[in-house]
This record gives C-alpha cells, structure tokens and sequence, in this order.
C-alpha cells in the first residue's frame, strides 16, 4: 500500500468518530437494538461508514486478498495455515486441520467484489470448534475466487465447481459434503446447484453420483435490485445501505449477466422461470437452511426466495433473526463474540445434523 492511498483512507477516516458517536446518541435505545451491546452497535456503523465511505478498489488495497486475510488470521489465531491450489486463481482455505471423510465447503460473501474478511475465518473456526466439542469432526473450507470486477459470472461458479470437483476427486463422498454460503457467497451456492441443474455452456458440467448432504444459505443474496418492502423499511438500520447493495447489485447483473437472457435465471433466481429449481430434490438429501435478519434490506427477496425452493424440495428451512441484520453472526464475530447470535447454535445444529 502507497503511503498516498495510507493517506487518503486516513483523510475519509476523519468523520468516523462523528458518525459512529452520532449512531450511538440516536440509535442505542431503538427497538432493534435492544439486545444489541455498545460495542456492537460501534462496530456496525464503522463497518457501514466504511462500505458507504470508501470505494470497492480502496477497500481491496486495504483488505488485500483473501489468501492474504486468512493467512494473517491463521496467524494471529495461532492456526495453522493449509492451502489447495485449485488453479485458475481458485483456492481452498483450510479452517482448521484438512479433512476429506467430512466437508463444510463455505463460499464467504462480499457483494462478488470483496475478500473474505477476518469475521468469516473467526466465525467458521468457532463453529467447527464447537462442532468437535459436539462431538463431530469435520473439515471446512473456505473457497476463494475470483472478484470483480476483474473477474464476473461465470468465473466464480466455475471456481466452486472445480472446489467441489477437487473434494470429490480427493475421496469425499457427497453425502458427506455440505455448502454453505452467506450473502454472495449463498448466490454463488445457488448458482453451482443452478448449474447443476441446467449445464452453462461455458463452464464444465458437474455431476453427482448422490446427492449432497446439506446446503445453508446465510443472508443470501438473491435480490439485486431493492424491489421489496425491506429494503425501504430497514435502510437506515441495515449494516449495508440500499444504494451501496443496489448499486453493485446492477453493475454485476448489467455487465456479468445481462448479454444473454437465458443466464439471467443464474443471476436473479428470484424472479427465475417457476420450474428452474425442479430437480434440486435429487441434489440435496438433508435440508436446505435459509436465514435472514428481520432488519436487513434482504428479508423479502429471502423469504420469497425460500418459497420458490419449497416447492421444489421438501426440507426447506426458513429462520427469520428477530431484530437480525445482513449477515448479522459476522458482526458478531467481527467484535469476537460469534456465539451471541441466535442463529449460530441453530446454524451449528443443523450443521451437525447434516454429517448424522
Ligand atoms: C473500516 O476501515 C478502516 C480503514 O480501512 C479499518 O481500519 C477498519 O478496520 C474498518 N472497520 C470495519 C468494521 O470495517
Ligand atoms: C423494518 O422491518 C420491520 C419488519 O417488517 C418493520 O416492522 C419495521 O417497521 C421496519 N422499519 C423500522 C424502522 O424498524
Ligand atoms: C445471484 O447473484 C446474481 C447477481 O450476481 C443475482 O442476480 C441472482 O439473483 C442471484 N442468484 C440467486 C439464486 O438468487
């Protein structure tokens, strides 16, 4: 990083405090905020400052990579750092030891544009810890891809095909595979199981000789575009503002999807043929678990979302976090409490109850 860009980013620090102070003073006593701590709600106007504030290539200079984050985090949490290679700039972040007879493969969201930040890697650790104290052992991986806007669809789907290809390969057996992804990552979930589905002609076919075990989808991104009620009524109070969302949601759907609209089911499922998701039955065994923030901006397109599959797939589990916000157990984990939420021990659960 150039001393000019360490200046720069100091220079549109210099409200924060403000800003941050000013959140505190008007929303501390709101209703959504109840069970909230003050360190929580700090760390959620920074973090929204932040997005609204900076632009996405400033915010890669500071973040750097995904390999680089995580790297940094494994260190710093005294873990032990183990990468795949898949190639094509694709590769596997091991949250703890590599281990293929059971596999969480995580697909970390970011609107396509950001890294994994260190909240995934703290959030997944814990989970995996807490997993083991259950008493079950599994490996998870963290995919990382590509991002735009050097890289657009189909590139990262075909980074997660060839992740699970890689597994698959290795000796995994489906049924002993889980996918989980929150927020883009959800999307790009949906995505390899949409590919599934229906071949992209451009990325190379992935076929199951079973089904997968279970897929979670945290926050999913599945509307771009902020048509819904949500995304008006919880604006203010969401950790990603609408115009940011929206903003990056039409650029990648415009310049990544928009040529050909046979794909765009790819990108906005929501509003997919009613029979694109036929046949995903006989991809997933266990259920497919969707979550959503009552306060984030996404709450409508997941609930519609989560209705679309139903028809399509009998275990399709809904679990709306009162008072929840966007990717609301990455705040959490942001602030090193990833056990707070309600969500994590249900997310834990099911989790367990995919490897049974
Ligand atoms: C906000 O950005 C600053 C400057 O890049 C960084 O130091 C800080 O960790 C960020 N905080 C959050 C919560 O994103
Ligand atoms: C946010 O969403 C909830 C749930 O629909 C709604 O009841 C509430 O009025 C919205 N707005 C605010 C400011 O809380
Ligand atoms: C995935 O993201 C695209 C934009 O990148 C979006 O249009 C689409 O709705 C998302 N996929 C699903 C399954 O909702």
């Amino acid at each position: 990083m150039s001393f000019l860009h360490t200046l720069w980013i100091t220079v549109k620090l210099i409200p924060l405090p403000f800003v941050v102070l000013w959140k505190v003073l008007t929303t501390t006593h709101a209703s959504y905020n109840k069970t909230r701590s003050l360190q929580r709600i700090c760390a959620d106007a920074t973090f929204r400052y932040n997005l609204s504030t900076f632009t996405i290539p400033e915010l890669r200079a500071t973040l750097g990579s995904s390999l680089k984050v995580y790297t940094k985090w494994a260190k710093e949490a005294n873990v032990p750092s183990v990468v795949d290679e898949l190639g094509e700039d694709a590769r596997l972040l091991w949250i703890g030891p590599k281990r293929l007879d059971r596999v969480i493969l995580v697909a970390h969201g970011g609107a396509f544009a950001l890294p994994a930040l260190p909240p995934y890697f703290t959030f997944w650790h814990y989970v995996r810890l807490e997993m083991e104290r259950q008493g079950v052992e599994c490996g998870i991986a963290m995919l990382s891809y590509s991002l735009w806007p050097e890289a657009s669809f189909p590139q990262p789907l075909n980074q997660l095909r060839m992740a699970v290809a890689f597994l698959l390969s290795a000796g995994l057996q489906p049924h002993r595979l889980q996918l989980a992804g929150d927020s883009a990552g959800g999307n790009l979930t949906m995505q390899l199981l949409s590919h599934i589905l229906h071949p992209h002609p451009n990325v190379p076919p992935l076929t199951l000789v079973e089904p997968i075990s279970a897929v979670h989808l945290l926050s999913p991104w599945v509307g771009l575009v902020g048509e819904t009620a949500s995304w008006d009524e919880n604006a203010s109070i969401d950790c990603t503002s609408k115009e940011w969302l929206v903003r990056i949601g039409r650029e990648i759907l415009s310049k990544g999807f928009g040529e050909d609209d046979t794909y765009r089911a790819f990108a906005e499922a929501c509003k997919a043929d009613p029979t694109w998701f036929h046949g995903i039955e006989q991809l997933v065994s266990g259920s497919i678990v969707i979550t959503a923030g009552d306060k984030e901006c996404l709450r409508d397109d997941v609930l519609k979302f989560g209705e679309i599959l139903e028809r399509h797939h009998p275990k399709v589990e809904v679990v709306v976090q009162p008072r929840g916000l966007h990717d609301d157990m990455f705040l959490d984990a942001g602030i090193g409490k990833p056990e707070v939420g309600v969500l994590t021990p249900l997310i834990i659960d099911r989790l367990l109850s995919g490897f049974k």
